[in-house]
């Protein structure tokens, strides 16, 4: 019954992610404010890594610490990284090195980390807040901005998703697939049976309600800055 309701609630939120202005004017954005766009997102996604360790360090469920374990080593198979292979694609995209490597964040997008940093706080039902609110932020609603920028990447630069080293995989293995709840194989769906095992009282399913929120706002955060 609670996962139902979950799932409803985060269905609606998701809507209410993908009609941000930013999405819905995007393909007004010119070519120098698309590009910067996403080299600010870089800093976004360089905060993968200390958001998880902080995670780790902040929940007492035992799968939850593991299945964060295992998406924070993913960030760093053998070879090239996550991290490099968003370097790699933003190359290809037409962005040098030199543009990728001075810019610096700005001041919203600095703010915007601090929200998702802010989402780990302690506080009642810590580990299902927390749990829910990197689901959230850091899994399903990046798979929905990533829809949105290989569909640029195809329309401006002729990328397609299988050309993409960085934002097709993550489209791909991140997005939600299953309902709220149901265990799955993307890394949104990994968290469902953890998530389904603890949330069982009508408090908790509240609190979640509440992370997922903040979870949405704190995402939405970052592009605010670029809706003209
Ligand atoms: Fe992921």
């Amino acid at each position: 019954m609670y996962l139902e309701e979950l799932d409803r609630y985060e269905n609606g939120l998701i809507e209410k992610f993908r009609s941000h202005p930013f999405f819905t004017n995007i393909k007004t954005l010119s070519d120098s404010e698309f590009k910067n766009m996403l080299v600010q997102k870089r800093f976004i996604s360089l905060s993968f890594t200390p958001l998880y360790d902080c995670a780790i360090d902040a929940i007492e469920d035992k799968e939850g610490k593991t299945l964060l374990r295992q998406l924070l080593r993913e960030e760093y198979p053998k070879g090239q990284s996550h991290r490099e292979n968003l370097v790699t694609d933003l190359i290809k995209i037409g962005i040098t090195k030199k543009e990728i490597l001075e810019t610096e964040p700005t001041k919203e997008t600095i703010e915007a980390i601090k929200s998702l940093f802010a989402l780990l706080k302690f506080q009642d039902f810590h580990d299902i807040k927390i749990l829910v609110s990197l689901r959230m932020a850091e899994e399903l609603l990046v798979a929905e901005e990533y829809s949105f920028i290989l569909a640029e990447l195809k329309s401006r630069y002729n990328i397609h998703i299988n050309d993409s080293i960085f934002y097709g995989p993550h489209y791909m293995h991140d997005r939600k697939q299953k309902p709220f709840g149901v265990s799955g194989e993307s890394h949104a769906d990994k968290f469902n049976k953890i998530l389904a095992a603890i949330i069982n009282m009508e408090e908790k399913c509240a609190a979640a309600k509440h992370a997922i929120a903040a979870a949405c706002e704190a995402r939405m955060k970052f592009f605010d800055q670029f809706v003209k």
